[in-house]
């Protein structure tokens, strides 16, 4: 299936953080995760806008996920992740080797087209030469408007 990240080139200051984001379905398939659903967060003030929350509420099952369009504070989408209905948690899909932006799960691994690393969908390293583990972010998660604040 196809993944639609938006265009992401120009990071700004965490002063946007608290902006809203609107959502489009994507669709990228993520084996070893039930029922995946992918979706991405379009920022309102442009695109490679950090941003701190997003919205969850197509991730209906545990171990569902979605890649953000907008980039985290390394300049690369994250990868939300739902553990339960109320815990959810954020990876960077930013290579530790050298930088580059991971390739959406696929099978449960992220690529690295660069170099070649391989990564899991916990952030842990499966093939160097990357090696260590992606950043990962706790998040909270607010019922009331089925927004994931990370904290970055
Ligand atoms: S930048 Fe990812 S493997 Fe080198």
């Amino acid at each position: 299936m196809a993944l639609n990240i938006l265009g992401n080139d120009q990071p700004i200051g965490r002063r946007d953080f608290m902006k809203a984001c609107t959502w489009g379905i994507v669709g990228v398939a993520i084996v070893g995760m039930a029922s995946p659903v992918v979706s991405g967060c379009n920022s309102l003030s442009g695109p490679g806008n950090v941003q701190a929350d997003y919205n969850v509420s197509t991730l209906t099952g545990d171990n569902q996920a979605l890649v953000t369009s907008g980039n985290g504070p390394e300049g690369s989408p994250l990868l939300i992740v739902r553990k339960s209905a109320t815990t959810y948690v954020a990876i960077s899909m930013n290579c530790t080797h050298e930088g580059c932006t991971l390739d959406a799960p696929s099978n449960g691994v992220m690529l690295c087209s660069c170099h070649g690393s391989e990564f899991d969908t916990t952030g842990a390293v499966l093939r160097g030469p990357a090696r260590n583990r992606l950043t990962t972010y706790t998040t909270t998660y607010d019922a009331s408007t089925g927004m994931v604040h990370v904290n970055f």
